[in-house]
């Protein structure tokens, strides 16, 4: 929606973190966390995507907050991950980065970087503490690499 200025009239919430699987996720179970996804989010105005690469999902969730707050309430208690950093969670006035992503799982080429940055700019020292464990383990796997 946009007001006479064609300027974004609703800020929009989002919500990005990273996790850690807590067991091994073949195509059969992220395909399971994305049928979920796509079942639920288009109901709560919610849009996104999730990158798994390593053992470490990374997921962007942005819509109207109560709903952002009360998903990532729900995703953070899943127990397929665990270690779940909160990167940012930000309202802003703009348009939605991903409007036709009920939500998308994207090749985890980037993550490695992503973490990187995310763990230079974490100011809490426990969450540059978990950043930095999942980058080990990141950099163990041929994704890493
Ligand atoms: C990494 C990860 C990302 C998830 N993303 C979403 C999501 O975007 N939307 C959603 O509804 N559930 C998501 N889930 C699943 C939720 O944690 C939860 O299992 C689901 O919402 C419960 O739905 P149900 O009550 O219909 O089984 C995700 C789970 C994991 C592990």
């Amino acid at each position: 929606m946009q007001n006479d200025e064609g300027q974004p009239s609703q800020s929009i919430h989002h919500i990005v973190y990273c996790s850690q699987a807590v067991q091994h996720m073949d195509k059969d179970a992220l395909e399971q966390i994305i049928v979920t996804a796509r079942h639920h989010n288009p109901r709560f105005g919610i849009t996104g995507l999730l990158v798994f690469g390593s053992g470490i999902f990374f997921q962007w969730l942005e819509g109207p907050r109560d709903n952002v707050t009360s998903l990532f309430k729900i995703i953070s208690a899943d127990p397929r991950h665990s270690d779940v950093v909160l990167l940012t969670k930000e309202d802003e006035f703009r348009e939605r980065l991903f409007p036709n992503w009920d939500m998308e799982l994207v090749a985890a080429e980037d993550i490695s970087a992503v973490l990187e940055d995310a763990m230079h700019e974490a100011s809490d020292p426990k969450q540059k503490n978990t950043l930095s464990k999942m980058l080990l383990e990141l950099h163990k796997s041929p994704l890493g690499k």
